[in-house]
């Protein structure tokens, strides 16, 4: 089969410190990959609603001298027709070299991988995971700290359905000293199989707690996520819970001098808005990491796959 990316696991440390290598590269010498992929195709299919994710994709394939081809909705595909993940992913091989895929589905990007003739990158499955953004995390975390190792990292918000929690917490068991700090509603809590078969199974020290303020003075980095309204049963409980923690500068009063603020974004009310001006505040910069790691992939896979 040829190589996807499906879970930030799929991705072993060396490749990992390879995709940041190139990405500084890139940073540095951009008109050095301009014609990388010229004439290659990358096809954005997202099932569900995205800003940066898949723009951040067609920018890095544009970057890269290449061509977009793109499914921005289900509405507007036959998916709404009741076709299969499988032929549609069948179908787009025929037109495109790589495939960035984004579903409502968790598990759905495991099927297109199966059934497509061309690498897929998962660009978020359901409530489950979404590598690329912690390519964005991790090359912020690297440029920010220098190092993955002896952090304590706090995870804030809704840690049950927010994807990007659990690919970041995957990534980092795999450093060491990782200290976890996971903050959350009660009912939110990072789902069991994430503590039983990633932090306990690989030994990593965590805490579960509902308050943000009582550890901000030991964070290194604190990751604020919004509440994911989407996946909630029902409307009342996403009111009850939507704004369990909103970071405001008096909370910060505590915190270290050098502490990195991380947010996938998008922002609902987590962050005040007159947080953007602090120099801990790297969310935006986050963003424009997500770009260039998805450009050292999209070159790696191409690569791989015999295309470039
Ligand atoms: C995240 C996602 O889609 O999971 N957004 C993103 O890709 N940057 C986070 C979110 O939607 O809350």
């Amino acid at each position: 089969m040829i190589k996807s990316v499906i879970d930030i696991l799929d991705l072993s440390t060396e490749e990992l410190e390879e995709l940041i290598k190139t990405a500084q590269d890139i940073i540095s010498n951009p008109d050095d990959y301009a014609d990388a992929c010229r004439r290659k195709k990358l096809a954005t299919l997202f099932f569900e609603p995205s800003t940066r994710t898949r723009l951040s994709f067609e920018a890095a394939m544009y970057e890269l001298g290449g061509n977009v081809i793109s499914v921005s909705s289900a509405d507007s595909s036959s998916a709404a027709k009741g076709e299969s993940v499988a032929d549609t992913v069948k179908t787009v091989s025929c037109y495109a070299d790589i495939i960035a895929l984004r579903h409502p589905k968790e598990g759905a990007a495991t099927v297109a991988a199966h059934a497509s003739k061309i690498p897929v990158i998962n660009a978020g499955d359901g409530g489950h995971c979404h590598p690329t953004q912690t390519l964005a995390d991790l090359l912020t975390i690297y440029r920010e700290k220098g190092r993955f190792s002896d952090l304590t990292i706090g995870l804030c918000g809704d840690l049950k359905f927010g994807r990007t929690v659990h690919s970041l917490i995957n990534a980092l068991t795999r450093y060491n000293n990782v200290r976890f700090v996971l903050i959350s509603p009660e009912e939110l809590k990072v789902p069991s199989y994430v503590k039983r078969d990633v932090l306990k199974e690989k030994g990593y020290s965590y805490v579960q707690t509902t308050s943000l303020e009582s550890y901000m003075p030991e964070l290194d980095i604190l990751y604020m996520t919004r509440v994911q309204r989407e996946r909630f049963f029902n409307e009342e409980d996403y009111l009850r819970l939507k704004d369990s923690y909103i970071l405001t500068p008096d909370k910060l009063t505590n915190a270290k001098k050098d502490l990195s603020i991380l947010h996938p974004l998008p922002r609902v009310n987590e962050i005040a808005v007159s947080i953007d001006d602090d120099p801990r505040a790297c969310y935006f910069k986050q963003v424009s990491n997500g770009k260039y790691m998805r450009m050292s992939l999209i070159l790696k896979l191409l690569k791989e796959a015999g295309r470039i």
